[in-house]
């Protein structure tokens, strides 16, 4: 669904590349944990400790690598396409391995991941199936994808796209997509993964303590996770749809 139709905010709208690179110095004075690190603390279907090799796709600063080699994880592999957010990542530490790449076609080996990861990365893409596939073909026979997402609810009650704030106060967008829950169930069973859980979390105490302003969302589902775990079987036909009317 197009961003357009809900945008209550009207910023000038940067693409991925050009938007994070201006946002990466300030980038974790803004992002909070309890959108993304809250919700995988939460999570119960994803052995972190038993995976020997991760894809962190979309690892941005390192934030999420952080969290997963605090959790037990062993070897991480971090791809993103923008240039300084990998510079942060790399001073940072938590991979073992950075690659400047797009996460629909990363050049990483196949069948290679136990585990993949996509944290607040989702809202950027065109087209959900590419990704899904493509952490398919890199991971292993048995891998977990964890998909950590802002919820379509919030972008669209809310109209307000991922956006920063600039060196000169400016507000600006990055390019923002708005993917239904069962546009994800869809492109994930296309692409043979199975749902072992799904959990959503809502503003509450906590998130009002921490933003105030959003008081007044309280309630309202912000974001969404999704664990998946490979299929071997033939790709199924799906019947999940998008929006009935
Ligand atoms: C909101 S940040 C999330 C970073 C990190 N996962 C976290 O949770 O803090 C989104 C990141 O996704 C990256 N990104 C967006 N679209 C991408 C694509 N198609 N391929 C690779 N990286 C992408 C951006 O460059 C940015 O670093």
């Amino acid at each position: 669904m197009r961003f357009d139709d809900f945008d209550t905010r009207g910023y000038r709208t940067l693409d991925v590349r050009t938007g994070y690179g201006q946002w990466a110095d300030t980038y974790e004075d803004t992002v909070q944990d309890t959108m993304d690190l809250a919700l995988l603390d939460r999570l119960t279907e994803a052995d972190w400790g038993a995976a020997r090799r991760a894809a962190d796709l979309g690892c941005g600063t390192g934030r999420t690598g952080a969290w997963l080699r605090a959790h037990g994880v062993g070897a991480i592999d971090g791809v993103d396409l923008t240039p300084q957010m990998l510079d942060v990542a790399r001073k940072r530490g938590a991979h073992d391995r950075l690659f400047e790449a797009d996460v629909t076609a990363t050049g990483l080996a196949e069948r290679t991941y136990d585990l993949l990861a996509a944290s607040l990365i989702d809202e950027h893409l065109d087209d959900l199936g590419a990704l899904y596939r493509e952490a398919w073909r890199i991971a292993a026979g048995t891998a977990t994808f964890v998909l950590v997402a802002f919820h379509p609810h919030f972008i669209m009650h809310t109209g307000m796209p991922t956006h920063f704030t600039a060196a000169d106060g400016e507000d600006v967008a990055i390019t923002t997509n708005v993917h239904l829950v069962s546009e994800h169930v869809s492109a994930a069973l296309a692409a043979r993964w199975r749902l072992a859980e799904l959990r959503e979390r809502v503003v509450d105490d906590e998130w009002v303590t921490v933003k105030p302003k959003w008081a007044g969302f309280r309630g309202h589902p912000v974001s969404v996770a999704y664990v998946w775990h490979k299929e071997s079987r033939p790709a199924p036909s799906v019947h999940c749809g998008g929006t009935v009317s």
